[in-house]
């Protein structure tokens, strides 16, 4: 029925306190602790200690209460972490900025905000904060510096054929994919310091949109936030599309429309690598992607997204961020992004929520 085509679900409702910090919980990333079930809920910095670490919460449940835990996650920058498992020990990869100058990038961009960082991982055995082998320097994924992409928002997937993949890509020209070593801490053919780079190896592509946003200011390419997620025969590469933020006009700061801000979007394929279609059959690759989360209600900008098969509610939820605003009538007024999740069904092939 015409006008009823996005009449999204409100999140679940929860018990207590919905984890919300002032910045945070930007770019949630959620796993259940195979030990005893309790959840750990990351997001992007800053924490508690300062201004750098990011936020934890912990829930025994779903439906909460979640508890903030008063340690950061890490003692250094930690920006939208993904934490994989593996034979039993997590992974957290994540991203902080990097001195390209120093290895000898000459690009001027290298050194802007977003396009200064490089992609790490640490690993843990109990998931708790600080926990994350802090005593050593984290281990960077040895990819060449782009101009084509960001090395931000990675997410990694283990394929039905035993591969290790890491997603990644923020803006500039979308979502790349690169393999991984079976250790999970090390590109494949990665040596030196960067080896793995857009003219060698097996980096793909996976989704640009190239239509452009008018609204504050002109901009293309707003896509980020990759979560692959396998069910059923299929691959789905969720991500983020539009402003996540504010954006700065003159010396203010102010929301693009409802349409131009975050919203989620799914593409899928049968191979792990591509490539990717949205439900009408366009390719990912020029500006395909199905919405299945946009604005709605009181919520705003919903993003950041993530996929959990969990055992509580015996299938897949999507948890994402959202700016809570009081009114339907536009934008938020002040900050602050909230956790939500949905149960997310697979039935009719493509997943609604
Ligand atoms: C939130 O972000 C703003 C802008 O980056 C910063 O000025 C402020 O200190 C941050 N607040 C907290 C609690 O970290
Ligand atoms: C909220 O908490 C109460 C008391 O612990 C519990 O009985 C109820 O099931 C919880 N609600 C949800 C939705 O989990
Ligand atoms: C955090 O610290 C406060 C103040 O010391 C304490 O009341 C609270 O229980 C602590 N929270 C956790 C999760 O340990
Ligand atoms: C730096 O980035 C801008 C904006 O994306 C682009 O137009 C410009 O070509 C880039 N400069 C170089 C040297 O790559
Ligand atoms: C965890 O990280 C440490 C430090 O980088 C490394 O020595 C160790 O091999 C890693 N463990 C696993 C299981 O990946
Ligand atoms: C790794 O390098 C070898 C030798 O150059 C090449 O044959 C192989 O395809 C590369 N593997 C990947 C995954 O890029
Ligand atoms: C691509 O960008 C346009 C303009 O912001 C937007 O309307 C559209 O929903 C986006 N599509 C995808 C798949 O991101
Ligand atoms: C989802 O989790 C259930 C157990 O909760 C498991 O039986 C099922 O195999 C899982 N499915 C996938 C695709 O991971």
């Amino acid at each position: 029925v015409l006008g009823l085509a996005n009449a999204y679900p409100n999140p679940e409702p929860l018990n207590g306190t919905i984890p919300r910090n002032t910045n945070a919980t930007i770019d949630p990333s959620l796993i259940r602790r195979q030990s005893d079930g309790k959840l750990f809920l990351y997001g992007t910095g800053p924490g508690p200690t300062g201004n750098i670490g990011g936020y934890v919460w912990t829930a025994d449940s779903l439906y909460g209460p979640w508890t903030q835990s008063n340690d950061s996650a890490l003692s250094e920058e930690c920006d939208a972490p993904n934490i994989f498992e593996a034979d039993g020990i997590y992974y957290m990869f994540y991203a902080k900025p990097f001195d390209w100058a120093a290895l000898g990038y000459t690009n001027p961009n290298a050194s802007i905000d977003s396009h200064n960082k490089a992609l790490y991982v640490r690993n843990s055995t109990t998931l708790e904060p600080l926990s994350w082998n802090d005593d050593v320097n984290a281990t960077r994924l040895l990819i060449d510096w782009s101009q084509n992409y960001n090395q931000l928002d990675i997410s990694v997937i283990l394929s039905e054929e035993g591969q290790y993949l890491a997603s990644f890509g923020s803006y500039q020209q979308g979502i790349y994919q690169i393999p991984l070593e079976p250790t999970l801490d090390a590109v494949i053919n990665g040596s030196g310091t960067t080896q793995f780079n857009m003219n060698g190896n097996n980096i793909h592509h996976l989704a640009e949109n190239f239509t452009w946003i008018t609204d504050p200011v002109p901009n293309t390419d707003l896509i980020e936030a990759s979560f692959q997620f396998y069910w059923d025969g299929y691959y789905y590469l969720f991500f983020s599309s539009g402003h996540a933020q504010t954006q700065a006009v003159g010396s203010t700061s102010i929301w693009s429309n409802a349409g131009d801000v975050y919203k989620i979007m799914v593409c899928r394929s049968v191979t792990a690598t591509g490539s990717f279609v949205d439900s009408a059959g366009q390719s990912c690759l020029e500006s395909g992607g199905t919405e299945i989360l946009a604005t709605h209600d009181l919520i705003w900008a919903p993003g950041g997204q993530g996929v959990l098969n969990d055992t509580e509610v015996g299938g897949p939820i999507i948890y994402y961020h959202y700016v809570p605003r009081t009114s339907t009538d536009g934008a938020p007024i002040g900050g602050g992004y909230s956790f939500g999740w949905n149960k997310l069904d697979f039935s009719g092939g493509w997943p609604v929520l």
